[in-house]
């Protein structure tokens, strides 16, 4: 008998003989109505079960969360609330599920919190909200390469394990075979990482732009996606320790056209989900107004999720350089008022999130794209403007979230760049290969990175972080 996903079988609009559908049940009314939902949307289908045709030794196996198969017919439904449903003619139990046990977890159908779902990560991809978050995320995600792909980017994977530190920030978890209690060491009593298992330090990567930029000065348009680990002690709703970042760097390209193509990147992988995963963003939005009812007035978005998705689209990103912006919040209300936590009195201020979301939210109303930052405040690698203090940056803020892309146009001048290393007190050693780059052929490039989690956060308008990748690392949590 050939199976099919419940998201087929509700496409069919003629009657089939035999059709097999598996999935779990989501609830079972009346010894009569089963919900079985599959994974493959985010509708449950209705399978008709005719009670005394079956055993009891049967029936009382089909409960909420248990596994089963179900061979029959699809029909015209009889029932409003769903067109086609299965008239069950065999029942196969797969698993069941002990309904005690069940009313203790978040299987038990009933609103729960999302802390509690995140207690038990994993069952939550049952839910209905996680399950839309997942096909959310896995279909942003084919949009990801499907916009690199067709633009002629090659996708590089970068190395995990590394020696350099990227952004250095010094934000890194270390990588090492070591013997933590006896460590090896030097004659002056240091840890001696000449003995570790690559005969010296290594880390997990923080960023995979470093050997990014190395195949776009060969491949001219590469673009990465992978795993990057930050140890930050940051427990906010926007940071995980293990996030996921898209990393496009582009040779013979300037900081305006990094701008256009991380605007039209973010537009493009946006409007592909809103094409293919309708009924899941409906779901989300109809959540969301849920959560929303229970905020006060004054906290509540003027807008729903399907208007803030068109928001972007349909506009412009407004290009702001830091020195408006730093005008703009110098004098702002809250900042006047000592509202912020963190007070903006002069320029060279690094911006926090309140700031990047009162620009967005309450200013332009829109995303903006900061540029021109102080070079003080950014990572070495930025390209030095003619003015000698500020570097080639670009932030995209987005409402809700904050900054959701950081790039640059990268410094491509031997000179500048190893007098920059210099002053920062970086081990020129360290970076040769880097350097290297700048020797033989060097040429303007530009780059950036998007979380992708923060943007399956703003597709799906989950507020925390934790919410939109299957495990979430944070500190002090790593269960599952
Ligand atoms: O601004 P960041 O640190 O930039 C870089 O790593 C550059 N090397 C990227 C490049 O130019 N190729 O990080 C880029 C983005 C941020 O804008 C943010 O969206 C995300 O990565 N991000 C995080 N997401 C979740 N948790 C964290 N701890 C994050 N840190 C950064
Ligand atoms: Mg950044």
């Amino acid at each position: 008998m050939k199976a099919y996903k419940v998201a087929e079988l509700l496409k069919f609009e003629e009657l089939q003989q035999d059709i097999l559908v598996r999935g779990w049940v989501k609830a079972f009314r009346q010894n009569r109505f089963i919900q079985l939902n599959d994974g493959s949307t985010i509708k449950n289908i209705q399978c008709v079960v005719d009670f005394e045709r079956f055993d009891e030794s049967i029936l009382e196996k089909i409960t909420v969360g248990s596994a089963i198969g179900i061979e029959g017919g699809l029909v015209e439904s009889q029932g409003s609330g769903q067109q086609v449903e299965v008239i069950a003619k065999n029942i196969v139990i797969y698993g069941e599920a002990n309904p005690d046990e069940v009313s203790k977890t978040i299987l038990q159908p009933k609103r729960h919190t999302l802390e509690k779902l995140r207690e038990q990560a994993h069952l939550r991809p049952r839910t209905n909200t996680f399950g839309a978050v997942t096909r959310v995320r896995s279909g942003l995600a084919f949009a990801v390469h499907k916009y690199f792909q067709e633009k002629g980017f090659y996708y590089i994977n970068t190395p995990i394990i590394t020696g350099s530190d990227a952004e250095g920030a010094g934000e890194m978890f270390r990588v090492t075979t070591l013997d933590p209690v006896n460590p090896p060491t030097t004659d002056d009593g240091q840890v001696d990482y000449g003995e570790d298992f690559f005969g010296k330090e290594t880390s997990l990567t923080v960023s995979g732009q470093l050997e990014a930029e190395v195949f776009a000065m060969s491949l001219g348009q590469v673009y990465t996606f992978g795993p990057t680990f930050r140890a930050e002690n940051s427990n906010t709703s926007r940071h995980l320790a293990e996030f996921w970042m898209i990393e496009p760097e582009v040779a013979f390209c300037e900081l305006d056209g990094n701008m256009d193509l991380a605007e039209e990147f973010i537009k493009y992988v946006i409007k592909y989900t809103m094409d293919h995963c309708k009924e899941d963003l409906a779901f989300l939005e109809q959540r969301l107004l849920q959560e929303e009812k229970s905020k006060p007035q004054a906290e509540r978005s003027e807008m729903s999720l399907t208007e803030k998705l068109n928001f972007v689209i349909d506009n412009n990103f407004m290009r702001v350089s830091y020195t408006e912006a730093i005008d703009i919040l110098k004098n702002c209300k809250p900042n006047k008022k000592k509202k912020f936590k963190y007070l903006i009195d002069d320029w060279g201020a690094d911006l926090q999130s309140e700031h990047e979301r009162y620009l967005v939210e309450k200013h332009f109303k829109c995303p903006v794209i900061l540029f021109d930052y102080p070079a003080k405040i950014k990572a070495f690698y930025m390209r030095l403007n003619e003015d000698g203090k500020t570097v080639r940056a670009m932030d995209v803020l987005f409402p809700g979230i904050g900054e959701i892309v950081g790039g640059s146009q990268r410094e491509e001048r031997f000179d500048v760049l190893t007098q920059k290393i210099a002053d920062l007190g970086i081990d020129e050693k360290e970076l040769w290969w880097y350097l290297d780059l700048r020797k033989f052929g060097t040429a303007p490039h530009s780059g950036f990175g998007l979380g992708f989690e923060r943007l399956v956060q703003f597709v799906t308008g989950m507020t925390n972080i934790r919410d939109v990748i299957p495990f979430p690392r944070t500190p002090n949590n790593a269960e599952f």
